[in-house]
């Protein structure tokens, strides 16, 4: 099937659509055949599972939504949201649609670029070493290169080599970084091998021994960075505004907050990250590590307000996501959900994932600096509570409705509810 012309992710009504109309209109938009929807539908198969870990016995779902309403670098995206919290894919189409009256998201990277470490100990001149390994950059760097010559041809490969003496409990150690341009992997499994292939050199150039030589998850080169510009009026007035750079200002300064604040941002992101197959752990260490990379936790995004009295939202956090290698290319609704993101690079990926955490959490914030975070969450958990009472169809949105409306959810009320609907729809009768 080919991607429809004219895609856009602003689809009226998408939320009340059933599930199977949400993919048909998604498919047809990003071009999804028969075979892709199909495995969507049936998701992650054991025979399939079996192939990717150890010892499977099963398969773990978790919903698969669509965020919709993003416009990110002018151009319109559906997000694959893969998540088990009710209320993240809403929130995130809310904030999304609220972005894109002054023109959605703009986004900038560093490129996809990771450090592997190698650790040398038990040198007598840790700074003599450190001259002599910067002294044979160039040959380290063929050395590492060789590994991945494939790498190299589309671009990529050691782009640096940097040596630091980090002073230890148990003495100084010599650590050495290789700067990798990792293209469109997410490049673990590349700079862990290359790590691995100096090792021997690396002893025998410094006499010393080496242990670790493994990727850093402080992935502080591979930089994704997002903007947006929430207009006054359209989130409800100056004093939201203030609402939020309030919030924002207390989560630059506490620990306390901040690490709220970007569990928030960090439910928009791995909800991408997850749906994308890549490695939601390495993301998220990176994320946090970056969060305190001046000495102290903080905030990932920044809020200020413009000379128009528009809120102006950023953020900055370490994307090492990949398209190539990993569950990305072997998880089939991995492969249909960066399809419909429409991304041609990992840079792409990774630059979108950063507009959806600040989306996410502008979107966070604004329910928390106006109404609260709750009346969102109840409606939703309100239809699940109706469901356990054992209400079908119709009548789940109808006592949802009524139970969050008198602000009393109990599977106790819902059954109240259900008795009292059907006696009336018998004296109908
Ligand atoms: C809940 O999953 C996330 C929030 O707590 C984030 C925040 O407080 O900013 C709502």
């Amino acid at each position: 099937m080919l991607r429809c012309e004219k895609v856009t992710s602003r689809i009226s009504g998408f939320y009340k659509l059933p599930p199977g109309e949400r993919l048909k209109a998604v498919a047809e938009q990003a071009g999804l055949g028969q075979e892709e929807i199909s495995q969507v539908k049936k998701g992650l198969e054991l025979d399939q599972a079996d192939k990717m870990v150890e010892n499977v016995i099963g398969v773990f779902q978790v919903p698969l939504g669509i965020a919709t309403n993003f416009v990110i670098d002018g151009r319109e995206v559906l997000v694959p949201m893969a998540t088990e919290e009710p209320s993240v894919i809403a929130a995130a189409s809310n904030g999304a649609r609220m972005a894109r009256e002054s023109g959605g998201f703009l986004t900038s990277s560093s490129g996809p670029v990771m450090r592997a470490q190698i650790q040398v100990t038990g040198v007598s001149d840790p700074f003599g070493a450190r001259q002599t390994i910067l002294l044979h950059k160039d040959e380290l760097t063929r050395m590492a290169n060789d590994r991945d010559p494939l790498l190299v041809k589309y671009g990529g490969g050691v782009k640096d080599i940097e040596v630091q003496v980090i002073d230890s409990r148990i003495g100084p150690m010599v650590v050495v970084h290789l700067i990798v341009d990792c293209r469109d992997a997410m490049g673990a499994n590349a700079v862990n091998t290359m790590a691995e292939a100096l090792a021997p050199r690396m002893e025998e150039i410094t006499g010393g021994r080496v242990y670790l030589r493994i990727i850093s998850n402080l992935a502080d080169r591979r930089l994704a960075r997002a903007k947006a510009v929430f207009k006054a009026e359209d989130i409800g007035g100056h004093e939201v505004v203030d609402g939020i750079i309030q919030a924002a200002a207390l989560a630059e300064v506490d620990p306390y907050r901040a690490a709220t604040h970007n569990k928030g941002i960090m439910n928009g992101i791995t909800a991408v990250v997850l749906a994308t197959g890549n490695d939601t752990r390495a993301v998220e260490s990176g994320a946090h590590a970056y969060a305190s990379i001046q000495g102290r936790y903080r905030s990932l995004t920044r809020y200020e307000k413009n000379k128009d009295g528009d809120l102006v939202g950023t953020i900055e956090l370490p994307v090492a996501v990949g398209l190539v290698g990993g569950a990305t290319r072997v998880h089939p609704v991995a492969k249909s959900a960066v399809k419909i993101l429409g991304v041609k690079s990992a840079d792409d990926l990774s630059r979108i994932i950063a507009a959806v955490g600040l989306c996410q959490n502008f979107a966070a914030l604004r329910a928390l600096a106006s109404e609260g975070i709750q009346r969102g969450h109840m409606s939703l958990h309100a239809k699940n509570v109706a469901a356990q009472a054992g209400a079908k169809c119709d009548l789940i949105e109808i006592i949802a409705a009524r139970m969050a409306a008198e602000r009393r959810i109990s599977v106790d009320r819902a059954v109240e509810l259900m008795k009292e609907l059907e006696e009336k729809g018998q004296e109908k009768n």
